[in-house]
């Protein structure tokens, strides 16, 4: 198991030598010391960034595809290896683990594909007195700060395109899942990747690491997929340097079920919505608004299904919902079942926590939640699906718009012309008609609002880590 720091290829210790310890969230074991990185290891990963990223950007397209192309290959030849890590440190089940490396390494293979499809652009201007020819040179520099829900995934999703379009990076890893960080260190070397062009600086002192990192001049970029809360300190942060920054952040997502949708369907797609990797995923349905006609029987559905979720160690056998990441999060499920009871919501199961070692919580439904509960604002992050009735379209439209965060919605309805009108009525970057995931490499990824700023993933991805500049000139 890889615990060292990684910079211009090398595995290190820190400055300081400092190490801090990760613990499986299932026992509360540790299960590693990894490298705490100080000020001084920032410095030092960004000045190395900053010589490889030279190099890189001269590097034809077609070498730089192929190094992404081989580290997709070798991250699906390791994938039962990397599951297990993400597993040990994230707790998630270990069947959801191999569905993120391989969600994760495909954005090695997308982006190897869009590595040598850069477009540019050549006009001529109106005035017909210049040719304007646009094209794209990478950023520089991009610092990326990624969370522990996708302790893979949420990684590659950036580094691909960055490393596509030509540029150097400095990871800060979570510090609750910074192995599996570190073990795709190995494979990038592995594949070819020059050094100095991925450095992995792990810590527990993010505000100095962070402030450290934007202060330097080579950084051009920030990339980062956490909390809203966070993103807007790293925005005002980003702002002295005027850093591009692309921002991943909070959901709150809501789940339309409509009377005349396919119940089973819905309940499906419902437990993908909410329970993929623990319902530890900014994309999970929060909000379960469900028509009145089909309200009782959806909420009966999918309390049956919750309930037969198995809880317990991600690496056991048929487990469906493993360990919340630390105890936090599991009182703060807690507080939010008992506001939501206090105002009238009844438990359709589950609503306790589950006794210790490990963070466990209850794979939990309630039943006709008032709207204005705390819940219905909040970013639940765990295994809690409140359902709230509803009568006709506009108001839940209304409803479904009533939150800052829009990342994600889902809509079921059998009525496409219905739902693609209400899919285009909800203000959230990704809808699911009648699907409950919308995650694909070959899909932008972003939210409106306070979800965030940029897109990663699709086409688009690769050009948040470009400039545009154009060049006038003739013949
Ligand atoms: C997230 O929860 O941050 C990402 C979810 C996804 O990519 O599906």
């Amino acid at each position: 198991m890889q615990t060292k720091m990684m910079i211009d290829g090398t595995f290190s210790d820190t400055a300081s030598g400092a190490v801090f310890e990760v613990e499986d969230p299932a026992t509360g074991e540790t299960i590693a010391e990894v490298a705490a990185g100080g000020p001084e290891d920032v410095v030092h990963a960004v000045a190395k960034a900053h010589v490889a990223q030279q190099r890189w950007a001269a590097t034809p397209p077609r070498d730089r595809s192929e190094i992404l192309r081989r580290t997709w290959e070798l991250m699906v030849a390791h994938a039962d290896e990397l599951a297990g890590l993400i597993t040990a440190e994230n707790g998630k089940p270990l069947s959801d683990a191999k569905g993120e490396v391989s969600y994760a390494a495909e954005f090695f293979r997308w982006n190897a594909e869009e590595a040598v499809r850069i477009r540019g652009q050549i006009g001529t201007a109106p005035a017909a007195d210049k040719r304007i020819i646009v094209h794209h040179p990478p950023i520089g520099v991009v610092v990326m700060i990624t969370p522990w829900n996708f302790p893979a995934a949420m990684i590659t999703r950036k580094l691909a395109p960055a490393l596509a379009a030509g540029n150097a990076v400095v990871i800060k890893p979570p510090k609750q899942t910074p192995l599996t960080s570190l073990r795709i260190g190995e494979l990038l070397l592995e594949a070819g990747l020059p050094d100095g062009l991925v450095n992995i600086v792990p810590t527990t002192d993010s505000s100095s690491w962070v402030e450290t990192a934007v202060a330097q001049t080579p950084v051009r970029m920030l990339s980062f997929t956490g909390s809203t809360e966070v993103g807007r300190i790293l925005l005002r942060q980003a702002a002295d340097r005027v850093l591009k920054t692309v921002m991943e952040l909070g959901g709150n997502a809501p789940f339309i079920v409509f009377d005349d949708a396919d119940l089973d369907a819905a309940v499906e797609g419902a437990m993908t919505a909410k329970m993929r990797h623990s319902a530890e995923t900014c994309t999970a349905a929060n909000r379960f608004y469900a028509q009145r006609g089909i309200a009782e029987d959806f909420t009966a559905a999918l309390a049956e299904r919750m309930g037969q979720v198995t809880v317990g160690r991600g690496t056991e056998e048929g487990v469906g919902c493993g360990p919340m990441i630390d105890a936090d999060a599991v009182e703060s499920l807690t507080r939010l079942v008992g506001s939501a009871t206090g105002d009238g919501a009844r438990i359709a199961v589950g609503g306790k926590a589950i006794d210790g070692p490990g963070h466990f919580f209850e794979p939990t439904v309630l039943g006709d939640v008032d709207h204005a509960s705390e819940i219905a604002h909040t970013e639940i992050f765990g295994p809690i699906a409140p359902v709230y009735p509803f009568d006709d379209v506009d108001a839940v439209v209304a409803m479904a718009n009533d939150t800052e965060l829009g990342l994600t919605g889902y809509v079921y309805t059998r009525d496409l012309a219905k739902g693609l009108s209400v899919s285009e009525r909800i203000q959230a970057g990704m809808i699911g008609l009648n699907k409950g995931l919308v995650s694909d490499p070959a899909s932008p990824f972003g939210g409106m609002k306070q979800s965030g700023l940029g897109r990663e993933g699709s086409t688009e991805g690769i050009y948040e880590f470009c400039e545009t500049q154009y060049i006038a000139t003739d013949w």
